[in-house]
């Protein structure tokens, strides 16, 4: 079938199979392979995209879902040439090790300070919780997340 999607603000018409899931539809069709293949079954957050304003597992998301719902992908936060601030604290919280998570962690931090500018400890354990780092970078992580709470307070970016 085909269907039309809007990923980072762009349109993209594709042809689907009922199967494809949203994420192979992103790395596959659209090339946008910062967004990662990780369990492929919901429970390692690698595959984190925003679906409007909530992030959700692009694994577990029928493409055709996807119509009519704004995807926002790692790609599609920067803009003018400037990173997001989410980008920028974990940048320089060096939250990351090898990195595989981190387009996950990103778009999942990007969703709970959109919807809660000031999180506390706990709301970022929960925001964060279905995200796995095999690197066991959290406290970093979490640090990050922290750092740039200060700079996105007020900021409606993607
Ligand atoms: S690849 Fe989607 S949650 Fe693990
Ligand atoms: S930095 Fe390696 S999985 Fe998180």
């Amino acid at each position: 079938m085909r269907i039309e999607i809007q990923v980072n603000g762009h349109r993209h018409t594709v042809d689907v199979d009922p199967s494809q899931t949203l994420l192979e539809v992103l790395r596959d069709e659209l090339g946008l392979t910062g967004t990662k293949y990780g369990c492929g079954e919901g429970r390692c957050g690698a595959c984190t995209v925003l679906m409007g304003s909530h992030a959700v597992a692009s694994c577990t998301i029928p493409a055709q879902s996807a119509v009519g719902a704004p995807i926002t992908t790692i790609e599609g936060l920067e803009h003018d040439g400037h990173l997001h601030p989410v980008q920028d604290a974990f940048i320089a919280e060096e939250a990351f090790q090898c990195a595989y998570c981190t387009s996950g962690m990103i778009m999942a931090s990007v969703a709970l300070l959109r919807a809660t500018p000031e999180p506390t400890a706990d709301d970022i354990a929960r925001a964060l919780e279905t995200n796995v780092c095999r690197c066991g970078t959290y406290p970093r992580i979490v640090a990050a997340v922290r750092r740039a709470a200060a700079s996105v307070s007020g900021d409606q970016r993607p």
